[in-house]
């Protein structure tokens, strides 16, 4: 049985189910440093404070001594640092690991716990016995995986959003970021923050290829909307990654740096034109579009049918599509879905306002000693 869970004064919650909507990264010319949020799909992850006889026994139990045994640098007083249980996985057909430093979600939990305990380890000599807490996650995928629309992003955003309020709410949602990011690490060996900072955040927003934890808000036009088509194939984002070259062309950098350059400044400035002529991209997409079936076909699609813009979206296969004029959207996607359904693959369309919010909590039990 756990003892007190944190902050037991403060505390309000028993446990917290939390959503974190898919993204779309790179954007076309912003490879690794750009990305935002759609509204839908999603994954959202339920935090509650564990206690031993709900429903663990045998081998999760062993995983939870596991991860509090791997995790780094914990502090060594009397007091055990808490660890994470992942009680379930939804919806992932079992393809998911429940060990939790493998699991995005729980690598990010644990590196979240990993930071409070350490804080208040080094504020109090004395509180120790309200330490000896863990946290079960129940993850449920509501988005698919290896799509490019930032699924293990997803999972670790929405589950770190919900640990943050079940403990109290000590870190603000940018502060969330680097423990999402080691989570997103564990999916695709790279810590590239272009889809869990606007999953986190919401909205579009500028990430440093450098420092990923560096992260800016880049403003857009209202009426801005994404046309995502996802076919039904799998690309493992280390498998996308890999097709990439060493280098490329001088000639390429500076178009790219061009494209970059215009996308931000149309997207503040609410220029459209200037939108139309960066959506383009010379780093990933002439490696990465022999990997979709029909990818020129359903560019030339989306362009034909009125989008600003169409490509990749993050590592694919999903294909993004942009327009300003929410009434074309629907004829975009339809125009995208022709050219799967004559090449006979099955394909979800996905049309979605920019999400500003992105992550948040969206159901929560209190706590029955709440006033
Ligand atoms: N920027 C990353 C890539 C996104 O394109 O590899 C992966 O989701």
């Amino acid at each position: 049985m756990r003892s007190e869970s944190p902050k037991s004064s403060e505390n309000t919650f028993e446990s917290v189910t939390a959503f974190a909507p898919a993204t779309v990264a790179n954007v076309a010319c912003g490879f690794d440093l750009l990305g935002f949020a759609l509204e839908a799909p999603g994954d959202e992850v339920t935090a509650r404070f564990y206690e031993d006889t709900i429903t663990r026994e045998g081998a999760q139990a062993m995983q939870k001594t596991q991860a509090l045994q791997s995790m780094k640098g914990a502090p060594q007083t009397d007091h055990r640092t808490p660890g994470v249980v992942i009680s379930s996985i939804h919806n992932d057909g079992g393809r998911l690991p429940l060990e939790p430093e493998s699991n995005t979600a729980g690598k990010a939990v644990l590196a979240l716990l990993e930071d409070y305990f350490g804080k208040l380890d080094h504020e109090s000599e004395d509180q120790n016995e309200k330490f000896s807490w863990d946290i079960e996650l129940e993850i449920t995928k509501k988005m698919p995986f290896g799509s490019g629309l930032g699924s293990s992003a997803a999972s670790a955003v929405a589950a770190v959003t919900a640990v943050n309020q079940l403990i109290g709410t000590p870190y603000t949602k940018s502060e969330l970021l680097p423990f999402a990011l080691e989570g997103e690490a564990v999916a695709s060996g790279a810590k590239h923050a272009d889809n869990v900072a606007p999953s986190l955040l919401g909205g579009f927003v500028m990430v440093s290829s450098q420092d990923p934890t560096f992260h800016t808000q880049v403003p857009y036009p209202d009426t801005l909307t994404a046309v995502v088509l996802y076919p039904h194939i799998e690309i493992k984002t280390r498998d996308s990654r890999n097709v990439l070259p060493e280098s490329v062309s001088f000639r390429d950098a500076v178009l790219q740096t061009e494209y970059m350059a215009g996308l931000i400044t149309g997207l503040t400035t609410g220029d459209l034109n200037l939108i139309r002529r960066s959506l383009h991209d010379r780093l990933a997409e002439p490696y990465r579009a022999s990997l979709i079936p029909g990818y020129t076909e359903l560019k030339n699609a989306a362009i034909r049918s009125g989008a600003l813009g169409c490509s990749i979206s993050g590592s694919g296969p999903s294909v993004f599509a942009l327009t300003e004029d929410p009434g074309l959207a629907e004829g975009i996607g339809a125009a995208m879905a022709l050219v799967m359904k004559t090449k006979d693959i099955p394909a979800d369309l996905y049309i979605s306002p920019i999400n500003r919010t992105g992550s948040l909590c969206i159901a929560s039990t209190p706590s029955p000693s709440n006033p």
